[in-house]
């Protein structure tokens, strides 16, 4: 793995958009694999700039969001196809139906983890997976558990996760029970990930996902195994890696 720590914010966001453009510039019909939260924002400000400059276009590229809120419903503020709307696909060329997200409103939600799960396979491999974590170690919505699940699945949000996002809601109440994530089997079949991590809460967590053993109570820990993973880290996030 290759783990690069930057002095500031700006470094980071240029490095991730970078890496998404250059692949993008070498391979216009590249499947981008994307994340949602607040650590992927500036890195979607860059590829916009990017974009506006005529220096990359997504017109051949094809998208798949890791995970979106069950009930929730799309046009919703905090839902994730709003979120992607807002800080990607309303200012690039992305087809509509090039950009895939799961539907936390389909009537079964077991059967819309199937259709996520063919689209996915029609698609054959995402080249780049865009990642977050979460302060538990989850990575799109696996939550740490005794097992996981290899695809798109149905997920019970673990309180810790709630109350995290709960900055993005009006309440804790508001903030959904459950959600659609990609499964850790689809995640780690990505030819690379790009792992994105900020801040000062997040360095013990990345420490040990990165360099602790590999155990399905944190999921993260998983990346360990993959023969691509790139890690960027703020200099906060990184005090840990010396
Ligand atoms: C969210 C998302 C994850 C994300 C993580 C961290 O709930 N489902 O994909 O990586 O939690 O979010 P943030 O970047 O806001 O810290």
């Amino acid at each position: 793995m290759n783990i690069h720590t930057f002095k500031n914010e700006k470094e980071l966001n240029e490095a991730g958009a970078g890496i998404i453009t250059g692949l993008v510039q070498m391979q216009p019909s590249a499947v981008l694999g994307l994340a949602t939260g607040g650590t992927p924002v500036g890195i979607y400000e860059e590829l916009v700039k990017a974009h506006k400059k005529g220096h990359v276009s997504f017109k051949k590229v094809t998208t798949f969001n890791l995970d979106e809120y069950v009930g929730v419903p799309e046009n919703h503020p905090e839902s994730y196809h709003t979120y992607m709307k807002q800080h990607l696909f309303d200012h690039i060329d992305l087809p509509a139906d090039h950009a895939n997200i799961p539907d936390g409103n389909a009537a079964s939600l077991e059967e819309e983890c199937l259709r996520y799960n063919r689209e996915l396979e029609k698609a054959k491999q995402i080249d780049l997976q865009l990642l977050g974590i979460g302060h538990n170690g989850h990575i799109g919505f696996n939550e740490p558990d005794h097992s996981l699940v290899s695809g798109t699945h149905v997920v019970k949000l673990k309180p810790e996760t709630r109350s995290a996002n709960a900055r993005y809601f009006a309440s804790i109440d508001e903030v959904p029970t459950h959600a659609l994530t990609m499964g850790v089997g689809t995640i780690l079949k990505a030819k690379s990930i790009l792992l994105v991590v900020r801040g000062a809460d997040k360095a013990d967590i990345i420490h040990r996902a990165l360099t602790g053993p590999i155990q399905t109570e944190l999921p993260a820990t998983l990346l360990q195994t993959h023969p691509n993973l790139v890690v960027l880290l703020d200099a906060d996030a990184g005090r840990l890696f010396v």
